[in-house]
């Protein structure tokens, strides 16, 4: 059974009108996670819910998550005061896969990019070669830019608006990719669902290894529940599909195994 902790908001930086990096204290998780793993995070209205971890400080003993108000609990946490405290289960769920990675290419979209962030820190700390595309809606929405340059060779961003980076979506910037850029690449995507199809496909056709972070809506966290399953491809065991956790045995899967 997983441990729940107690924690502290000490940083909240607000990044827009719904959205904000939200800094605690905790030791356990700050050790433990790796990239693309989660917590479940109290919100004061009923369950806790899911995020992605942003990044960790060994040193100062936090993480970060990044949180878009879309409803009520998402709301609640936007608006917790630095001070505040909060019950954390974490780290949770099975991260990317890193072993035996030559060369990276990162895909992020909506609330994904947080997660994103973490998997570039981890490449950039690695010595692992990666370049990240993010596909925003507009510039207003381009958040954490800086940050992102920061940690990779490579940051390429396109807007649905064209008001920064290249016109259209992460898929109008991968057909621009020449194969021999691509030899020795592992993908990993996290987004919207859509989007995270057509980067598998593109990645399935050109031969690459891809893995996807799904969404699913949560409950426990923690594989009780059974809320979050999804269908994963399983024709070795005879059949056509089965039905696996997003928490406990994702939220990571290869690409070419989901269901969409
Ligand atoms: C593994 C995982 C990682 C996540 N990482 C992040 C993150 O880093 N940052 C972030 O802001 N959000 C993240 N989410 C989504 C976040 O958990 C939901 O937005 C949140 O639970 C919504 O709670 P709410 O009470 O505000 O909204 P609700 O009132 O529960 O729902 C409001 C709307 O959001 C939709 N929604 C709720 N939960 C999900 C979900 N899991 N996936 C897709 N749509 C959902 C509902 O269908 C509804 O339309 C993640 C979800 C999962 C499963
Ligand atoms: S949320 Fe309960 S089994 Fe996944």
């Amino acid at each position: 059974m997983k441990e729940e902790y107690k924690i502290k908001l000490i940083k909240k930086e607000v990044l827009g009108p719904t959205c904000a990096v939200l800094t605690f204290t905790c030791p356990e998780i700050a050790e433990e996670a790796q990239p693309g793993q989660f917590v479940n995070l109290s919100c004061d209205y009923f369950l806790k819910r899911p995020f992605g971890i942003m990044c960790v400080d060994k040193i100062e003993k936090t993480f970060s998550v990044g949180v878009r108000k879309v409803g009520k609990g998402t709301e609640k946490i936007i608006e917790a005061k630095e001070g505040d405290e909060f019950t954390v289960l974490g780290p949770l769920g099975n991260g990317f896969p890193f072993d035996g990675v030559k060369k990276l290419l990162l895909v992020g979209g909506g609330t994904g990019i947080f997660p994103i962030f973490c998997a570039a820190k981890y490449a950039q700390e690695n010595g692992i070669p990666c370049r990240i595309v993010n596909g925003y809606r507009s510039k207003n929405d381009a958040f954490l830019f800086d940050k992102f340059e920061a940690v990779c060779d490579n940051f390429e961003v396109t807007t649905d608006a064209g008001d920064l980076g290249m016109k259209g979506n992460v898929m109008t910037y991968l057909e621009t990719i020449d194969d021999s850029e691509l030899s020795d690449t592992t993908v990993m995507v996290v987004g919207p669902g859509i989007m995270m199809r057509k980067v598998s496909e593109w990645a399935q056709a050109k031969g690459l290894t891809c893995y996807v972070s799904l969404e699913q809506r949560m409950a426990c966290g923690i594989g009780a529940c059974l809320v979050c399953v999804c269908k994963i491809k399983a024709e070795q065991e005879g059949k056509e599909f089965v039905h696996k956790r997003c928490c406990k045995d994702g939220p990571v899967f290869r690409a070419e195994e989901v269901i969409w």
